[in-house]
C-alpha cells in the first residue's frame, strides 16, 4: 500500500503576518509528492488560508473539546472549519505537559475536530524517563488505544498519527531513522490489531528535531509516511526542503 508521504509545519507560538506571507510566496513554487500542511497560531489562521496555495493545506495547533458555548477563550473546530482549516495538531506533548491534557480529552477534541470535518493529526510519544524505563511501546500504543477505544477504529481512516518523543522535540536530538522505525512499526502493529485496512493506510508523521539534513533518511524508513516539523518549519527554505525529502 502506497502512502501519500505529508509534511505538516507546527509554529507553534511563533511567526507572524510576515511568516505567513513569506512562507505563502515560497510554497507557490512548491511542486512535489507531498501534501503540504501549514499551521500557524489561531489569530493568522484565516489570512494564511487567503494566501496560501489552494493546494496547500491548512492546520490549527489545538481545539476545544467542546462544540459551543460558554468557554471563554475556548475555539470550536466548526471555528477552524470556518477559517479554512483541514487539520488540527491534537494531544501534542507541549499540551499534554504544560496544560496537562488527559487521553480523555485528547480522545473529545478528536471527536469534536472529525465532527467538524476536519482531520485530526493526533501525536503520541514517551518522554526520556519513560524510554529509558523501556515503557516506550507501552506509553505510545496507550496513548493511542485509549483515543481509539474512546472514538472507535473506524475514526482512524479520517486521521494522522504522529510520533513525537518527548526528548527529541526542540532539543536537536532526533530519533534515529531505525528508534523512529521501530515504534511507527509498533504504532501500526497496534492498530492493525484494531483494524488491519485502517492501520495499512494510517499516515503516521514522525516529530522531533527534524531538519532539512536529516529527513530523508527519516522519511525512507517504511512506516514514517512524513514528518512533523516545529522549529526548521519557521523559514520556508528549510521547510520545502524538507517536504521535498518526503519524495
Ligand atoms: P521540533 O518540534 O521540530 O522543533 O523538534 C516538533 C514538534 O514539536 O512538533
Amino acid at each position: 500500500m502506497k502512502r501519500t508521504p505529508l509534511v505538516a509545519g507546527n509554529w507553534k507560538m511563533n511567526g507572524g503576518q510576515s511568516l505567513v506571507a513569506s512562507m505563502a510566496t515560497a510554497l507557490a513554487e512548491y511542486q512535489g509528492v507531498a501534501d503540504v500542511v501549514v499551521c500557524p497560531p489561531f489569530p493568522y489562521l484565516a489570512s494564511a488560508r487567503e494566501q496560501l496555495p489552494a493546494a496547500i493545506g491548512l492546520g490549527a495547533q489545538n481545539v476545544s473539546d467542546q462544540a459551543e458555548g460558554a468557554f471563554t477563550g475556548e475555539v470550536a473546530a466548526s471555528m477552524l472549519a470556518e477559517a479554512g482549516c483541514g487539520y488540527v495538531i491534537i494531544g501534542h506533548s507541549e499540551r499534554r505537559a504544560l496544560y496537562a491534557e488527559s487521553d480523555a480529552q485528547i480522545a473529545d477534541k478528536f471527536a469534536q475536530v472529525q465532527a467538524a470535518g476536519l482531520i485530526p493529526v493526533l501525536c503520541v510519544g514517551e518522554t526520556l524517563a519513560e524510554r529509558e524505563a523501556g515503557n516506550t511501546d507501552a506509553v505510545v500504543c496507550g496513548q493511542l488505544q485509549a483515543v481509539v477505544d474512546a472514538v472507535g477504529v473506524a475514526a482512524f481512516a479520517r486521521a494522522v498519527v504522529a510520533y513525537e518523543p518527548v526528548w527529541a522535540i526542540g532539543t536537536g536530538k532526533t530519533a534515529s531513522p531505525e528508534q523512529a522505525q521501530a515504534v511507527h512499526a509498533r504504532l501500526r502493529q497496534s492498530l492493525a490489531e484494531n483494524d488491519p485496512d485502517i492501520a495499512q493506510s494510517l499516515r503516521l508523521l514522525y516529530g522531533g528535531s527534524v531538519k532539512a539534513d536529516n529527513a530523508a533518511l527519516l522519511f525512507a524508513q517504511s512506516d514514517i509516511d512524513g514528518g512533523l516539523i516545529g522549529g526548521a518549519s519557521l523559514t520556508a527554505d528549510s521547510f520545502i526542503a524538507i517536504c521535498q525529502a518526503a519524495e
